[in-house]
């Protein structure tokens, strides 16, 4: 791609997700026009795009739309089926390229792109029959290796018998077995890299998850200097390797005062959440100009640290939250992204604070979040 896709081009999205919401929020607010392929009629991106085909990812009929008129098409959600990304690019360009989403989507293919490029990851081993006996040891999580999100997918087991009944309980699928480390913390990594090679890297986050679902992302991430620079040099080489276009964001481990790399997600990330109004160019802006071989922008932060915390569905419990509240002091962010129901787990928004401080910013959205449910 030589040529930059300008605005009025119409940007296509596969998925209507919130990261979709925000990403064709950015497109238009440059002046794209926008396309999404989403089958639930009220889904986040719904109501932000110019046009939203209401149909199954796998519609040829929708595809064929979406590709004929969309100068470039990307997605938002981890498991977008393959043969529609090939559909799609009969038609048209898709950033990033399936062969990066496919190896993000398949945790087996994934972890072998990673040892093949010299990447540290948790001892692990493919588990695909019943007598499986792999030795990464125990205890050990077993995920499955595609569909699984949000901690969904996955079994901690204590032996080999335990595993082997959890393999079941998934489905008798491919999945991959982990060693359970023990994480210090945990980090993440939004890269941007552009049809031309320019490459952006967001400051580090910071993050800590609950159930599996992430739960507080804190940027900077305390760790120190040389962490923060070897999780960003992983994640260039990584985007590199992958020959990648647009926005990635790398999960790690810190285990004994080093990183592992966890996994990939092929597009913007909840740990990225905070740029939308703490960076200079949030992680959805950085998505569009990558996919349209635009200049990266710049990825500082406008304050010295933000915190974000995700709104699940179970703040609901007890009626609709108290959403004033949470914007008291004038230093935090809402976020709803407009989901009808909100059931257990389910992400519904976040807020993000701001300070002087990693902690000041911390304390101020889990304040912001509590204030949420104080009744009476
Ligand atoms: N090998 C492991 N050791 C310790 N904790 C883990 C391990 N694998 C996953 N976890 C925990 O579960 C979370 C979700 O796992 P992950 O593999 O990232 O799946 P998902 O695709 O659901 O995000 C991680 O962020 C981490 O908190
Ligand atoms: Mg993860």
């Amino acid at each position: 791609m030589t040529t930059p896709i300008a605005p009025p081009a119409t940007i296509g999205m596969l998925g209507g997700g919130q990261l979709g919401r925000y990403a064709l929020m950015a497109a238009r607010t440059m002046g794209y026009r926008t396309i999404v392929l989403e089958p639930d009629p009220h889904a986040p991106a719904g109501s932000i795009a110019d046009l939203h085909l209401v149909a199954d990812y796998d519609d040829a009929e929708a595809l064929r739309r979406l590709g004929d008129e969309s100068e470039v098409v990307t997605t938002e959600f981890e498991n977008p089926p393959a043969a529609a990304l090939d559909a799609l690019r009969r038609r048209t360009s898709v950033a990033p390229a399936p062969e990066a989403v496919a190896v993000a989507q398949d945790r087996i293919a994934e972890k072998r792109f990673l040892v093949d490029a010299g990447l540290p990851v948790a001892p692990f081993a493919v588990v695909d029959d019943a007598d499986a006996d792999p030795s990464v040891g125990y205890p050990a999580i077993l995920k499955t290796a595609r569909l699984g999100y949000d901690g969904k997918g996955q079994r901690l087991v204590a032996d080999a018998s335990e595993m082997r009944a959890a393999w079941r309980t998934l489905g008798s699928v491919p999945c991959v077995l982990e060693r359970a480390l023990q994480l210090q913390t945990e980090l993440s990594v939004v890269v941007a890299r552009s049809a031309t090679g320019g490459f952006a890297a967001y400051p580090v986050a910071e993050n800590t998850h609950v159930d599996g679902i992430l739960d507080l992302s804190i940027v900077p991430a305390r760790v120190g200097r040389r962490l923060s620079d070897r999780a960003v040099g992983l994640a260039m080489t990584i985007a590199d390797a992958l020959a990648y276009v647009g926005v990635l964001a790398v999960e790690f481990f810190v285990v004994d005062g080093d990183v592992v790399v966890n996994e990939l997600a092929p597009r913007p990330h909840n740990s990225g959440h905070w740029t939308l109004d703490v960076a200079q160019t949030n992680q959805f802006e950085q998505q569009i100009r990558a996919i349209c071989g635009l200049a990266l922008g710049d990825t500082s932060m406008t304050r010295p640290a933000a915190a974000m915390v995700n709104l699940l569905g179970d703040l609901w419990d007890a009626g609709e939250p108290d959403w004033a509240s949470a914007l008291d002091g004038g230093q935090t962010a809402l976020h709803l992204y407009g989901k009808r129901a909100a059931r257990p787990g389910r992400k519904m928004g976040h807020v993000t604070a701001w300070g002087a401080l990693p902690e000041e910013a911390e304390v101020r959205a889990l304040q912001a979040r509590q204030a949420l449910t104080r009744r009476g």
